[in-house]
């Protein structure tokens, strides 16, 4: 009897685990919204890994600049890749290049994704609007992910009808080099929406990690209380720049200091998401404002794009 219990509960659970696994949603097709840095690598990683891309911007000119993007950095991508073999190189970049379309028009090609993807700019309205109005437009079966850095996922699922098929999906930059994606859950997101989305993170050759919906996810929610308390020691006259960058890269092993990380993450950025977690747990100290990275942000010395930061580039 209790072996037949345990057979019966053995073959139970693999083909219930089958089933749901059967259920899951191969990505082949993914519309990326937002042709920036962000979009532009993950629309450069999905099309290289097999997949056809929709890329979506708002005027044809950004979308031109994206591929131009796109295909330089596919270049320096298939000289590694093909360092032997220069045909092999050109037909990578082109075979690749081929399975990127690209569109102004997001609302008329989410039909018939899979997935969605949005890395546009960071403004729980903006991006709002756009999940409000594609989830009108796109495929019952059809997953949203965003790539956002400090919003909260549960809130812009809450604009759709679709929160169960709907999860963060957090990429680095530069997404080509970067291995890491983490697959944000909400208490809405059902799991085979985020088995899917585990499964096309591998697909695209990452490694995925998993985090409910936090400030932060993982990274950042270590890294930029980091970055600040560098900041902090600096203000209080501690120790200089430089050393603390100096000390974090011969005496942590960190391929940067928190300064020239700063200056490359953008201050602005930084600032942006230390006053959102602030607005959200103004208590915490971790979350306190920094004068000096205000003060910098103020002079628009956003770091290296803007050619000064903490540091000067120019
Ligand atoms: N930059 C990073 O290091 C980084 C890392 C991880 C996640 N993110 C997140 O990724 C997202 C994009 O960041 P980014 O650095 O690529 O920004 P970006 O400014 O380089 O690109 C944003 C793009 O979105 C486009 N856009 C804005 N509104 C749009 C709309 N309604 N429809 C279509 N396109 C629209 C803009 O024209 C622009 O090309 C943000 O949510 C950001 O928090 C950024």
């Amino acid at each position: 009897m209790a072996f037949v219990t345990r057979q019966f509960v053995r073959s139970m659970s693999s083909s219930s685990t089958a089933t749901a696994s059967a259920k899951k949603i191969l990505v082949k097709h993914v519309t990326v919204i937002g042709g920036g840095l962000m979009g532009a690598g993950i629309a450069q990683v999905a099309a290289a890994t097999g997949h056809t891309v929709v890329l979506v911007d708002q005027t044809e000119d950004i979308l031109a600049k994206s591929r131009k993007g796109i295909e330089e950095s596919l270049r320096r991508v298939a000289k590694k890749k093909f360092a032997e073999n220069p045909k092999g190189a050109d037909e990578f970049v082109a075979k690749t290049l081929s399975s990127i379309s690209t569109s102004t028009d997001a609302a008329s090609v989410v039909h018939s994704t899979h997935l969605v993807v949005e890395a546009i700019v960071e403004n729980l309205q903006v991006k709002n609007e756009l999940f409000k109005r594609l989830d009108k437009f796109a495929a019952e079966h059809t997953i949203f992910a965003s790539n956002t850095s400090s919003l909260q996922i549960t809130s812009l699922a809450n604009s759709t009808t679709r929160q169960d098929r709907f999860a963060g999906l957090h990429f680095f930059n530069p997404v080509p080099l970067m291995k890491l994606v983490e697959v944000i859950k909400t208490p809405m997101t059902s799991q085979k929406t985020f088995e899917s989305l585990l499964d096309f993170s591998r697909a695209l050759g990452k490694d995925p990690v998993a985090c409910k919906d936090t400030p932060g996810f993982i990274v950042n929610r270590l890294l930029v209380p980091y970055l600040m308390e560098a900041v902090r020691l600096c203000e209080r006259g501690d120790a200089s720049k430089e050393d603390i960058d100096t000390a974090m890269k011969l005496g942590a092993g960190y391929p940067m200091g928190p300064f020239e990380l700063l200056d490359y993450v953008g201050l602005d950025t930084t600032k942006f998401i230390l006053d959102g977690w602030h607005e959200m747990d103004s208590k915490n100290p971790l979350f306190q404002p920094c004068p000096s990275l205000n003060k910098l942000v103020a002079e628009k010395k956003f770091g290296k794009k803007s050619g000064e930061g903490f540091y000067k580039y120019k």
